[in-house]
């Protein structure tokens, strides 16, 4: 049995008192046993969250980290600075990474193996562009994104992780992907891990959607086979918002 996971992604939205304000609002909310609630948040809103999840039952997440645990990085976030923190999560891959800072497959999977050996788990992102998905080469596009990501992984740290898959044409347009849309390409990921892994790695791998989830639309996202959650970006921030996302089995 997978474990459902709710997770938000602020991007880089919210600041320490944001964040303190959205913790006091969900504090003593969040459903003790069922699903597991994450909310990733940018670097400077970490320790809060980690304090706040000490008491609570809410896991926690870095939207980037590099590779690298320490040295002449100027900018970059360390992964065993997080793991030290207390994070159990590091989003990697995302689109806007990709699309923004040049974040290549190598790059991630770089970052995956960092996450994994400072003992957090990765959520590794993927998703196609409209263009691709209209040119029929989805499936190979996202397939190829989850291949050169794992590799060098073994089946008990994929087992562990979490995926994310994120067609960059429903990310903040309003624009969802159908439940069945989402349910195809999850199962296509779920197929790829099998064949590169084997069927029990497959089934203990966590995949989420991503693109404009929202309370409305949760329930019916989360009644498919191979959807084991959501990883949600707008719909993450308001923290009643939030608690009606987590609560989606009610
Ligand atoms: P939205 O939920 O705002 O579409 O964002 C999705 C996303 O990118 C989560 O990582």
């Amino acid at each position: 049995m997978r474990t459902p996971i709710i997770a938000g992604n602020w991007k880089m939205n919210k600041n320490p008192q944001e964040t303190q304000e959205f913790l006091e609002a969900i504090k003593g909310k969040l459903p003790e046993s069922g699903v597991e609630a994450i909310i990733g948040a940018p670097a400077i809103d970490l320790n809060a969250l980690t304090w706040f999840s000490k008491d609570e039952p809410l896991k926690t997440a870095a939207e980037n980290c590099y590779f690298e645990d320490a040295g002449a990085f100027t900018g970059e976030t360390s992964p065993k600075a997080l793991s030290d923190m207390g994070l159990d999560y590091v989003i990697i891959g995302h689109s806007e990474r990709r699309q923004y800072f040049g974040e290549t497959d190598e790059d991630i999977n770089k970052k995956a193996h960092a996450i994994l050996k400072n003992n957090m788990l990765p959520i590794i992102c993927c998703g196609e562009t409209l263009e691709q998905r209209e040119a029929g080469k989805a499936e190979e596009w996202v397939t190829g994104q989850i291949e050169n990501a794992v590799k060098g992984i073994s089946a008990d740290d994929l087992a562990k992780s979490v995926i994310a898959y994120e067609p960059i044409w429903a990310i903040g347009t309003g624009k969802t992907a159908t439940a069945d849309q989402a349910q195809e390409m999850v199962h296509v990921i779920r197929e790829k891990i099998a064949s590169l892994y084997d069927a029990d790695t497959a089934d203990k791998v966590r995949i989420l959607y991503g693109g404009s989830v929202k309370p409305a639309n949760v329930k019916e996202l989360m009644s498919k086979e191979d959807i084991d959650g959501g990883l949600v970006g707008g719909a993450s921030m308001d923290p009643e918002s939030f608690l009606a996302l987590v609560n989606f089995q009610k």
